[in-house]
């Protein structure tokens, strides 16, 4: 069993979490560089300065909306360490990086701009040429290896400033501000880019890192994402527009969501959550709100703010494929709000050290019921494991496990492509070289082939090792999973 030799194959990253040189090349401050480290079942939080002078910290991804300080400003401390401005060092060590992928045999790669770096507040007119020049030089030497690139366009991030001016998406200025940004990286990028995705993760973007405003609440967060929806559509048509050819996604959580049980109130309350997961496609991808949208406002008492000729730019925009992420599954339970990151343990399951359940049938699920509800083109834009990595006394990491975590998720992903007859074109792993993790801030909750010498609070060399998995999965991609 083997699939096509167009299937593409290749690694995932985040600015934020990879790229670093947050004071270079005139990058402007992004919500990200405001967000300290935390670990497993200690959160991270965003530092804020209080007009007293004070600081005070909030807890950055799933907040309390209680508990944001509304008075304070993000701030940087200097005695705090903060993940993204550093990172693993992209920024100087991008050729050494692609070079390594190309090893592995990658076709392709999917890498997040930092619109801070192309666009320091987001709201001037002008690109920045230097942030310009260094997606540029990342794309040439993509180009050296004929690795084809998938862009992100916004990865849970926006410029600081326009949180600060605008209160981020819950703004419609910021609308204009991201189409300006994209038609700036589409007219310099465009002929060397085929694939596009307006947003990461969107149906999870929630709070200030992700979105930018400074408020949490249904009311909020409803009016933001429909703002980011008009405009993914717009960058959508206009992409279209500019670059004949172009495709373009967006990338959601697509964990698998099991009931508690069979009991009948269970699987409802399931159908339930799984379309609170699948909102943000329902609307993306068929380009209206669905008819459940109306039933799901009242209970949280939400009451968009539209504008005349909204409907029209949803029509007109609806995406090409579907990517999505697949780490794990989940189970709902009435008693407790739906987390998709949460959820109660799967006596079936193993989990990794992070609590995750390992589940690779759940990504074949995933992929039949979205091919089911939506038949688009799929694409697998995250998968992976994190786990902790004991390099031996040479540094070499025998890491057997994410060997196994992922051969498992290729067959399950294979079954579902070549007998059950799901169109998915691709696959890139989370994180092909170690980085910051997104939920903890930390070093330790480690992804990649390749393992980077830095620990949780920034320090090392940064060094770059082949782990045991690295020549695993360069037979696989060499045998387009015929070696599995
Ligand atoms: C996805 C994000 O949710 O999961 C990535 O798009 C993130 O940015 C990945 O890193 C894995 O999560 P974590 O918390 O283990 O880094």
């Amino acid at each position: 069993m083997k699939l096509s030799e167009k299937f593409m194959w290749g690694g995932a990253t985040a600015d934020f979490q990879y790229e670093g040189g947050f004071q270079e090349g005139n990058r402007g401050l992004s919500t990200h560089d405001f967000e300290t480290a935390g670990a497993y079942q200690s959160p991270r939080y965003i530092t804020y300065r209080m007009p007293d002078g004070s600081v005070k910290k909030a807890r950055s991804s799933f907040s309390d909306p209680e508990d944001i300080p509304v008075e304070g400003k993000p701030c940087i401390c200097e005695d705090a360490y903060y993940p993204s401005h550093k990172a693993v060092d992209f920024y100087h060590r991008y050729k050494e990086d692609i070079a390594l992928m190309a090893e592995m045999g990658f076709n392709t790669y999917r890498f997040s701009l930092c619109w801070s770096r192309i666009y320091p507040t987001g709201d001037e007119l002008e690109p920045n040429e230097e942030g310009l020049r260094f997606y540029e030089a990342v794309l040439d030497e993509l180009e050296k290896y004929q690795i084809e690139p998938m862009i992100t366009l916004h990865h849970d991030e926006i410029p600081a400033y326009l949180s600060e001016k605008y209160d981020g998406w819950s703004s419609r200025h910021v609308i204009d501000c991201y189409l300006r940004y994209c038609r700036t990286v589409f007219e310099r990028f465009g002929k060397r880019c085929r694939y596009w995705l307006t947003f990461n993760e969107i149906n999870q973007a929630r709070g200030y890192a992700s979105t930018g405003t400074h408020r949490a609440d249904n009311q909020t967060h409803y009016q933001a994402v429909h703002h980011m929806f008009l405009a993914s559509a717009k960058a959508v048509k206009l992409g279209h527009q500019m670059m004949p050819g172009s495709k373009f996604g967006a990338m959601y959580a697509a964990s698998a969501i099991y009931a508690a049980s069979c009991r009948p109130e269970d699987v409802f309350y399931q159908l339930q959550c799984r379309r609170d997961v699948y909102f943000c496609m329902d609307v993306m991808v068929r380009g209206y709100y669905p008819s459940y949208t109306e039933a799901v406002f009242l209970r949280k008492q939400v009451t968009l703010k539209k504008e005349p000729g909204d409907a029209e730019i949803l029509k007109n925009g609806t995406l090409d494929f579907i990517s999505f992420s697949y780490y794990r599954s989940t189970i709902t339970n009435q008693s407790r709000e739906y987390n998709f990151i949460g959820g109660d343990p799967n006596p079936y399951l193993e989990t990794t050290p992070w609590g995750w359940p390992i589940d690779p049938l759940g990504l074949r699920y995933v992929l039949n019921e979205l091919y089911d509800r939506y038949q688009v083109p799929l694409f697998i834009v995250e998968n992976g494991m994190g786990a902790v990595d004991e390099p031996d006394a040479s540094g070499y990491v025998e890491d057997d496990y994410r060997i196994a975590y992922l051969e498992a998720h290729f067959r399950a992903m294979m079954d579902a492509i070549l007998m059950d007859g799901v169109d998915c074109f691709g696959y890139t792993m989370w994180a092909p070289i170690d980085l910051v993790s997104l939920s903890t801030g930390e070093m330790k909750k480690r992804y990649g082939f390749v393992y980077v010498d830095m620990d949780d609070q920034g320090k090392g060399s940064l060094e770059r090792r082949k782990k045991k998995s690295f020549s695993w999965m360069r037979r696989v991609i060499e045998t387009n999973g015929e070696c599995l």
